[in-house]
C-alpha cells in the first residue's frame, strides 16, 4: 500500500501531454472533492500511479474503514466499492465504471444461498469479500484472501462450515486449517484457466525462479508453487526473501507494482492469460469524470446493509495478519 498524492513536475514529464492535463485535473478535482483515490493491485499502471492507497482487497477495506476522506472513489471491482459503502454509510462512495464486475461474485444468487443453507441448520457461511452485499448480509464472517485460514480459525470447531463463492480459495484454507467444509461451485476464471502444465513450463523454462501462486488458483496449480498468498502477500513476502526471479500466478497488474518496488528482481507471469478485463475497464478519462460528476455512486439498500456490514466487521473485528 503506498501514498502516491501530489503529481510532480517529473512524473508530468514522462507522460504525453493529454495524460498529464488528466492526470493534473484529476489531482485538482480530488482536492476540491476532498478525496480519495483507492486502487487494487490487479487495476492498470496508471491508475495504480494516481491513487492515494494501491492494496489488496483487505488493505482496501481497512483504508475505506479509516479514512477522513468526503468521497471514496474505489478503483477496483464493484464489490469492492460496495464493501467501502457498507463501511462508510455517511460517505460518498464511487466507482468510475459501474460494469466491472466480478464474474465469481455473480456466481452466488442469494435466494439459492438461503436455499442451500436451510438443508444445513446450524451451519456456518463464510463469505469471501468477492461477493455482492445481498450475499454477505446472508453469510456469517466475511474474508478475503489475506485473512481466510485466520477467519476459518477463530469460528466454532463444532460448527459446520459452508465457504462461498471459491472453492479453490475454500480447498486451500481447508488445507491450512485441517477444518472440513462445504465448498460452493465458484472460481474466479482469470485465476482458474491457469492450469498446473502452464505452471510446469515456466518452472522448466526458470528453475530457479520461485513460484507465488494466489489461493485463487486449482489446488494442483497450488501443489506447484513454492509459496501462497493474497495480492499484498506476494508483494511483501518478494521484499523479504533473497530469491532473484519469481513465476508469478495471479492477476497481471501486481507486475506494475513488483517491477516498480523490486526493479533489481525478475518476475514472468505464469500464464499470458492472467488478465481480468473487468479489472481492466477504469482508465483516467472514467476516473476525472467520476470525479467530476460524482457519479456512478455506490449505495446498499439499508435493509441489506445491516446485515451485510456485520459480516465485513467481525472480520474486521480479527485485526490484519
Ligand atoms: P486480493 O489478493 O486482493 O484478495 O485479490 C483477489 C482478487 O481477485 C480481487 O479481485
Ligand atoms: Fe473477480 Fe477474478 Fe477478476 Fe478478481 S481477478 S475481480 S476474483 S474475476
Amino acid at each position: 500500500m503506498e501514498r502516491m498524492r501530489g503529481m510532480t513536475q517529473e512524473v508530468l514529464l514522462g507522460r504525453s501531454g493529454s495524460e498529464a492535463a488528466l492526470v493534473q485535473e484529476i489531482d485538482e478535482l480530488r482536492k476540491e472533492r476532498k478525496a480519495v483515490i483507492l486502487a487494487h493491485y490487479y487495476q492498470p499502471p496508471e491508475i495504480q500511479q494516481i491513487a492515494d492507497f494501491v492494496g489488496d482487497s483487505l488493505q482496501l477495506a481497512q483504508q475505506a474503514a479509516q479514512t477522513a476522506a468526503e468521497v471514496i472513489v474505489v478503483c477496483g471491482v464493484h464489490f469492492m466499492a460496495e464493501s467501502a459503502a457498507l463501511l462508510c454509510p455517511d460517505r460518498v462512495v464511487l466507482i468510475p465504471e459501474l460494469n466491472a464486475g466480478c464474474p465469481m461474485a455473480d456466481m452466488v444468487e442469494p435466494a439459492l444461498l438461503r436455499a442451500t443453507k436451510e438443508k444445513m441448520p446450524g451451519a456456518l457461511v463464510v463469505c469471501y469479500i468477492n461477493s455482492s452485499a445481498a450475499v454477505k448480509a446472508e453469510s456469517d464472517i466475511c474474508c478475503t484472501s489475506a485473512n481466510a485460514v485466520q477467519v476459518v480459525a477463530s469460528l466454532p470447531p463444532e460448527k459446520p462450515l459452508l465457504f462461498i463463492p471459491d472453492k479453490n480459495l475454500g480447498h486451500w484454507v481447508q488445507s491450512k486449517t485441517g477444518r472440513k467444509m462445504l465448498f460452493w461451485e465458484g472460481y474466479c476464471p482469470v485465476h482458474h484457466d491457469l492450469s498446473a502444465a502452464e505452471v510446469r513450463i515456466a518452472k522448466e523454462q526458470y528453475p530457479k525462479a520461485k513460484v507465488l501462486v494466489h489461493p485463487e488458483c486449482r489446488p494442483e496449480v497450488i501443489a506447484l508453487a513454492d509459496e501462497v498468498f493474497s495480492t499484498a502477500g506476494i508483494i511483501r513476502y518478494v521484499g523479504k526473501t533473497s530469491a532473484q526471479s519469481f513465476i508469478i500466478g495471479t492477476e497481471e497488474g501486481i507486475l506494475y507494482q513488483l517491477n516498480k518496488q523490486y526493479p533489481e528482481r525478475k518476475f514472468y507471469l505464469a500464464s499470458p492469460v492472467l488478465r481480468c478485463h473487468n479489472m481492466k475497464m477504469i482508465d483516467l478519462i472514467k476516473l476525472r469524470n467520476t470525479l467530476q460528476t460524482l457519479s456512478p455512486r455506490v449505495l446498499v439498500p439499508e435493509n441489506i446493509a445491516v446485515a451485510a456490514n456485520r459480516s465485513l466487521n467481525r472480520m474486521l473485528a480479527l485485526g490484519s495478519f
